[in-house]
């Protein structure tokens, strides 16, 4: 079984959408003219009511559509060379089909999976680095358990956009005296991983004589307040979590709808983290902050990357200090240097993937306390079920 998530509202696109994917088997789901708001991240469906969305829009009906299919494609248009927001909002609210648990699958770090593989594909509008799609298609089938059915254009005529390393880097000569700091995810600042680890940077900040200001955008009416800083400021950091293999939904909806190209010159940098602890899951990423600054008129300051961060919700508040310290030590170094085009900050993301003797030592002695630790966590919060629980089988 084969479902078409769609996200594009011309009808012509549905002859094409026929056109391209043979399957007799198949339903279309038109995802415009439902209403589905983005993932806030809050959690819920891994550690309170395992597989079932705190949201209760039109996405609920989706999910157990495709909780049935072996095979997803998702329609949707291009912007920045990438999936637009409202395709990856489909993408990220496909957390339920996972569990919070971890363990090595395929050589990597992984959820669980909640109910079977699911392959995925892409057919898209709009110029688009393909080469990045396909890695993305690839990546996020994977930590389904599944494989890639390709990322197509629906049109052949479709411009490529290189986003690889397209961006100018760092053409701001002058000492930062102010950053300039958004926060990109999507879940309440006093829950966030991000909101946590930007505050150990800016310790770094201050102790060199930096001034800061921080706007999120979890909160849509900070929005007009965080676009004007961007406007009226030299360097802003964007600091986000992994979302499915790249930006949160809402950040790219901000990015599309707020940032217009700025008059004078301007540099972004950012600070991207994730769950998983290898530095591989956020190559793909970078490469998509890499080209962004240019397409917003903008000079790429670099990203700072590590993993590891969705215990900062979960551990013990002792833990949780040392998982945010080594951030001060970046907030000075960007202080210093004004980017993260740094030897240092390029070490700051750790093993690429873990060699297979560390991988049985981290399932030993890591991961099993790891889970328990989120055990303990949803039980504190009321979950009733266990959490590989199968609320749509
Ligand atoms: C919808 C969603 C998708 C995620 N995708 C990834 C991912 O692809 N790779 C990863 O390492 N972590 C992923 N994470 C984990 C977050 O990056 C991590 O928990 C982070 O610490 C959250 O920061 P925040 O609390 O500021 O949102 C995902 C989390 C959510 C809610």
């Amino acid at each position: 079984m084969t479902i078409v998530l769609n996200t594009i509202e011309e009808k012509s696109v549905l002859e094409q959408i026929s056109n391209l994917i043979k399957d007799d088997e198949k339903e279309i789901v038109n995802a415009s003219d439902k209403k589905i708001a983005h993932c806030m991240g809050c959690n819920q469906c891994w550690l309170k009511t395992p597989g079932v969305c705190a949201i209760r829009d039109d996405y609920e009906s989706i999910l157990k559509k495709i909780v049935k299919a072996d095979n997803l494609w998702l329609v949707c248009d291009t912007r920045f060379g990438f999936l637009d927001y409202k395709g990856k909002r489909m993408m990220d609210r496909i957390m339920p089909m996972l569990n919070m648990t971890i363990g090595f699958r395929d050589g990597w770090m992984r959820h669980e999976l909640r109910y079977h593989a699911l392959n995925i594909g892409l057919l898209y509008q709009g110029a688009a680095d393909q080469a990045m799609l396909e890695d993305w298609c690839k990546r996020t089938a994977a930590n389904i358990g599944g494989h890639s059915l390709g990322a197509i254009p629906l049109t052949e005529t479709t411009e490529t956009i290189p986003t690889t390393l397209n961006s100018k880097h760092s053409t701001l000569n002058t000492q930062p005296t102010h950053l300039v700091i958004l926060n990109g995810s999507p879940r309440v600042q006093k829950f966030s991983n991000t909101n946590k680890i930007i505050h150990s940077f800016a310790k770094g900040l201050e102790e060199v004589g930096v001034t800061w200001e921080l706007h999120n955008l979890s909160n849509r009416k900070e929005w007009d307040a965080a676009r004007e800083a961007f406007i009226n400021n030299e360097r802003t950091l964007i600091a986000l979590p992994l979302y499915v293999e790249c930006v949160p939904s809402l950040m790219l909806e901000f990015l599309e709808t707020q940032l217009a190209e700025p008059k004078q010159p301007k540099e972004i940098s950012f600070l991207l983290h994730g769950g998983m602890d290898e530095g591989n899951e956020f190559r793909l990423c970078e490469r998509f902050l890499q080209g962004l600054p240019e397409q917003l008129g903008c000079s790429y300051g670099g990203t700072l990357i590590h993993g590891g961060s969705f215990r900062i919700r979960t551990a013990p508040a002792d833990q949780v200090e040392k998982m945010v310290t080594p951030y001060v030590e970046m907030g000075r170094l960007f202080a210093q240097k004004g980017n993260f085009l740094t030897p240092e900050a390029a070490k700051f993301i750790g093993m690429e993937q873990y060699p297979w003797l560390v991988r049985k030592m981290v399932s030993l002695l890591f991961l099993k306390k790891v889970n328990g630790e989120f055990e303990q966590f949803a039980k504190n919060w009321g979950c009733t079920r266990p959490l590989n629980d199968q609320p749509y089988k």
